[in-house]
């Protein structure tokens, strides 16, 4: 299967958003470093873009957060897209929801003409997407800022070793076994193992180190690059356009 196109199966869209979305491990403390991020950087925020928005778990924060803003939010898969238009109804006109493909350059045209964005931001998505592809969708997404704005990038990047690898699958089938758990979610941690952190689309995750993707963004021109939060293969990384 191409990369990604897993996500296009509603089977997946709903264990990802009953089970997985809730038990990233310090998904809270992610978000919190990106929005301190975001205030400091002192741009007004009226337009803001969530790349590979899923359901709109981030964007819907950064609604919340600034009542003036309005959101562009990009997908490639319907069932997300629909899970995005159910969660982010309450927002009514402050929303804007487009069916794009972050595949090729093209994805763009889907934005229409309103301008650059105060925030670019993405969770989880662009390691769908090879590493060509990944460094060329970066340069695109600097074009999009305004000056002073950031990118922010939560991500799934690479381990070191495949010991890390190991050590960030048990972390991660503890947390997601909680988590389903708590939710009243009847099943062992074997099947959360089988099932969530080696099922079979896992193939289709294109993982990077952090740090080759901040040389890359310090290559493109971005400023203030760094990975702000690493936890094992959890990243919040990314940069803003110099003024
Ligand atoms: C793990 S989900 C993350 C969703 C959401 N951003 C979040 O933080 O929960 C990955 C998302 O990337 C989207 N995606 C993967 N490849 C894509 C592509 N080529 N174009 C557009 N969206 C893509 C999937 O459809 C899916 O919604």
């Amino acid at each position: 299967m191409a990369e990604g196109e897993s996500w296009k199966d509603a089977r997946l869209v709903g264990a990802y958003l009953s089970g997985i979305r809730g038990g990233i491990p310090l998904a809270q403390e992610q978000v919190d470093v990106a929005l301190r991020l975001i205030d400091q950087a002192g741009v007004p925020v009226r337009r803001f873009l969530d790349v590979g928005c899923g359901d709109g778990f981030l964007g819907a924060v950064l609604l919340e957060r600034f009542p003036d803003a309005t959101g562009t939010f990009v997908d490639f898969s319907e069932p997300m897209l629909q899970a995005a238009r159910e969660r982010l109804a309450p927002f009514g006109e402050r929303v804007n929801i487009e069916h794009a493909d972050l595949s090729g350059p093209a994805w763009s045209t889907a934005l229409g003409e309103g301008g650059t964005f105060d925030i670019v931001i993405s969770g989880f998505a662009i390691h769908h997407l090879t590493d060509d592809r990944k460094r060329e969708l970066y340069s695109e997404v600097l074009e999009l800022l305004t000056p002073g704005a950031f990118f922010i990038n939560i991500e799934h990047v690479s381990s070191r070793t495949p010991w890390l690898t190991d050590a960030f699958d048990e972390l991660l089938t503890d947390s997601f076994y909680d988590h389903q758990l708590a939710s009243g979610q009847d099943v062992t941690r074997a099947q959360v193992a089988a099932e969530y952190v080696h099922r079979p689309d896992k193939q289709e995750n294109i993982l990077a180190p952090v740090e080759t993707q901040c040389d890359w963004l310090r290559e493109l021109g971005f400023v203030d690059v760094d990975c702000y939060f690493k936890l094992l293969e959890l990243a919040v990384f990314g940069g803003r356009r110099a003024l």
